[in-house]
């Protein structure tokens, strides 16, 4: 908990544990004293009691908080989500231990996905850190929050692995690769969930969405997914696992179908995979109104039909649908449904909530009556230093031409652009219950940077979108885009007035967060035209360019690259976005993100992974060739590669050196380089290391990512960094679904991004 130390003595005593009085006495939290506990109450429980527990309700316009009461007080519920307050949630867990019968107390669930009050870059530009640490900090900050707030778990993390910037939703996870996935998944479930979701300020985390939703066909939003048992083993379900391996006490199901089936549906994804081969324990919740959608998915007629079929496929919990409710009773009456399915649900439920320790004190996360804080949006409760170094880490320098980055503090900057001044996108989607007054724009960034060293011009320049119907899509539930009374001409008449005055000219372009969300897909990911005309107006006028990109997904920038001097990534950076950003601008901190999705060119080249399989005949560009893989009207590759981002500084590689030339099955084998940081400034990087396996059973990928390290040099520093390789990099699942190794020829491929590498090889005996 290394972030603890840079707080201050009153908010370290602030996490001290408060109990409050105990209801239920003291039971270890060991899985014996579960089983024997939860044996026990379920044998006190009624079949509606039961039932119950299996529902997972949502508070809003449907379900208002009154209602909800009611429905506690009659031991209908089970859990809730989408309340975020103490006094709002000790008033419903007040009603189960002064009403209800059997007393089982409710947990508290919300999406805190990348932060709770104090917002962190979107999950994708956090995977862009490349930086464990920096996941820690994010879920140890996130969850401190929200156990402050009452809450118990978080629908998070997403580890579905996203290879179609199409798809909305690429915001909300880690990216393209399954070895990236993996570890910061399980950096983020250890960090929220700690030695125990039972301690005062760690929540239980819900892995999501339970399985490769991430792949869904065209990047459009709920569609199918179909694949190839292989690529589902190998590349797709990795990450759940490593997450669940981590101790992630929920998952969530997916609302897709997977080969056909319904996740909601499916007993082989939720029963043979899940518990019977991974041996999981803990929770299975829906999506929200995922089993209502079983009837439309075709799979299920009728309401009855629908909740016999998630039941009995392993569904425990249902998230935001009564159909468990009004359903269940009926089909364990008429024998469609076992008691024994619902008592091994309800079984996952109490379980969860004897690991979040409430049955030793329900109001472990809320604390003493009095004790709520009275504003609980204080400016106190937010961790602004940390946000600021993460997101500082997550941002990618794409481009720096004739080192036009760093900015002088000194003459006339123009900042322009319709993101450079909305507090609102500053936070991204799934900002939970962050307050966008509290964020800090890109604007107030450069001004805070350079104080009164230099004069700041700002001008909108263009709205987000000049297209109405897309503007109504992202008003549709918060005024989230404002739309200027200027005609475009006008706006950007204004821009270049400002722009001619000045010295050079911060264009911040891109999307706005609504644009990168769930159900936000696109069928094009270029910049809106809006945007694209002013970025035009300004090239024009000569002045240098500085794009600052603000975005939730890989665009297609090709024309941007040409046209910018200098080109940041800045995602949805969060409440501390704005200062960040400003400290890379002018040279206060040196850049060293990392791309986690390969930039397209255009739309036509989705899918675009790095890790794709090979061909029987690839493309070379040395040697091009018509009747080899690729497009006749592109340049071939991605725009910018996996793995790649840029540095105030420059590092070399040496050659890789193995310390040997074969590797026995049960032996170990060392790849070294040595990195110097050969520019003028201090800085980190990401040495990454591929590995390719020449010949085998099965097509392999071209190059894998297997391990990385993050270091830093001061200029003229050099380091060596080692990755150890042995057997469990080389394994893979063989066309008769076994995961083997088979010996041969493996290249080892060293880099500072996937596409440029050092590499030797070596054979696995
Ligand atoms: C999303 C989930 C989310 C849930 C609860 C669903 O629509 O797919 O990712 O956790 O809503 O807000």
């Amino acid at each position: 908990m290394k972030w603890i130390c840079g707080l201050g003595l009153a908010a370290t005593l602030a996490f001290q544990p408060v109990m409050a009085e105990s209801t239920f006495g003291h039971h270890p939290l060991t899985p014996q004293a579960r089983d024997a506990f939860v044996t026990d109450l379920l044998k006190k429980m009624t079949l509606d009691e039961k039932i119950g527990q299996l529902r997972l309700i949502s508070v809003g316009p449907d379900n208002p908080k009154e209602v909800i009461r009611e429905m506690i007080k009659k031991g209908q519920v089970g859990a809730i989500f989408n309340t975020v307050t103490r006094p709002d949630i000790r008033k419903m867990q007040d009603q189960v231990m002064q009403l209800s019968r059997l007393k089982i107390p409710l947990f508290f669930a919300y999406d805190v996905i990348h932060g709770q009050r104090t917002i962190f870059p979107i999950t994708l530009g956090l995977a862009s850190s490349w930086d464990l640490d920096a996941v820690n900090t994010v879920g140890r900050i996130s969850a401190y929050e929200a156990a402050d707030d009452g809450l118990n778990m978080t629908w998070a993390p997403m580890v579905d692995i996203t290879r179609d910037p199409r798809w909305g939703r690429v915001s909300e996870g880690f990216g393209e690769d399954t070895y990236l996935t993996s570890q910061m998944g399980r950096a983020m479930v250890q960090a929220m969930q700690g030695k125990s979701p039972a301690d005062r300020y760690n929540v239980m985390t819900s892995v999501k969405h339970f399985a490769a939703y991430g792949a869904v066909e065209g990047g459009r939003d709920y569609n199918t997914v179909d694949m190839s048992p292989k690529r589902l083993f190998q590349d797709y379900l990795p990450g759940y696992k490593t997450a669940l391996d981590a101790g992630s006490g929920g998952v969530m199901v997916a609302l897709n179908s997977l080969n056909g089936v319904p996740a909601t549906a499916d007993s082989w994804l939720l029963k043979d995979v899940l518990r019977n081969d991974w041996g999981f324990k803990g929770i299975t919740i829906s999506d929200h109104g995922a089993i209502k959608e079983l009837i439309k998915h075709g799979v299920a007629s009728d309401p009855q039909d629908a909740v016999r079929i998630a039941i009995n496929a392993g569904v425990n919990m249902s998230m935001s649908d009564e159909f468990y409710s009004k359903y269940l009773p009926g089909l364990v009456k008429s024998g469609a449904v076992s008691e024994a399915e619902i008592d091994d649900a309800v079984r996952h439920v109490l379980n969860v909530k004897y690991d979040m320790g409430l049955f030793n004190d329900p109001y472990s996360h809320l604390g003493p009556k009095g004790s709520d804080p009275t504003n609980t949006n204080a400016e106190s409760r937010l961790h602004r230093p940390q946000a600021r170094d993460v997101a500082r880490k997550s941002l990618v320098l794409l481009k720096n031409r004739l080192e036009t980055l760093p900015l002088k503090k000194s003459g006339t900057i123009a900042v322009v652009g319709p993101l450079a001044d909305s507090k609102r996108d500053m936070m991204g989607s799934w900002s939970a219950a962050g307050v966008a007054e509290q964020s800090v724009t890109v604007l107030q960034g450069i001004r805070n940077a350079v104080g009164d060293k230099a004069v700041v011009m700002f001008q909108k320049g263009a709205n987000v979108t000049d297209n109405k119907g897309i503007q109504d899509f992202l008003n549709q539930y918060e005024r989230a885009v404002s739309v200027d009374a200027r005609s475009p001409q006008k706006m950007i008449d204004d821009a270049l007035a400002a722009a001619k005055q000045s010295d050079v000219v911060v264009a911040v372009v891109g999307e706005s967060q609504g644009m990168a969300h769930e159900a936000s897909s696109r069928s094009d990911i270029t910049i809106p035209p809006s945007q694209l005309k002013l970025l035009d107006a300004l090239k024009a006028t000569g002045k240098p360019l500085v794009i600052v990109l603000m975005n939730g997904r890989p665009l297609a920038l090709v024309k941007e690259d040409m046209q910018a001097d200098a080109m940041l990534e800045t995602w949805f950076s969060g409440t501390e976005g704005g200062n960040a950003i400003a400290d890379v601008l002018f040279g206060d901190y040196n850049p060293s993100g990392k791309l986690p999705m390969s930039f397209p060119r255009s739309v036509g080249q989705i899918p675009i992974y790095y890790n794709h399989l090979r061909t029987g005949r690839p493309y070379d560009f040395q040697h091009p060739n018509k009747y080899t893989s690729h497009y006749y009207d592109a340049a071939n590759g991605p725009l910018y590669p996996f793995g790649y981002g840029l540095s105030y500084t420059r590092f070399t590689l040496s050659d890789v050196r193995l310390s040997a030339k074969t590797l026995a099955r049960n032996g170990t084998l060392n790849a070294s380089v040595t990195v110097t940081n050969s520019g003028k400034r201090d800085g980190a990087t990401v040495v990454q290391l591929y590995l390719h396996d020449q010949t085998a059973s099965i097509s392999r990928p071209v190059e894998e990512l297997k391990s990385f390290k993050r270091i830093f040099l001061k200029a003229g520093e050099t380091q060596t960094v080692t990755f150890p390789i042995d057997i469990n990099a080389l394994k893979f699942w063989n066309a008769r679904m076994q995961y083997v190794v088979e010996p041969g020829k493996f290249d080892v491929m060293i880099g500072l991004d996937s596409a440029r590498t050092k590499n030797s090889v070596f054979t696995l005996l």
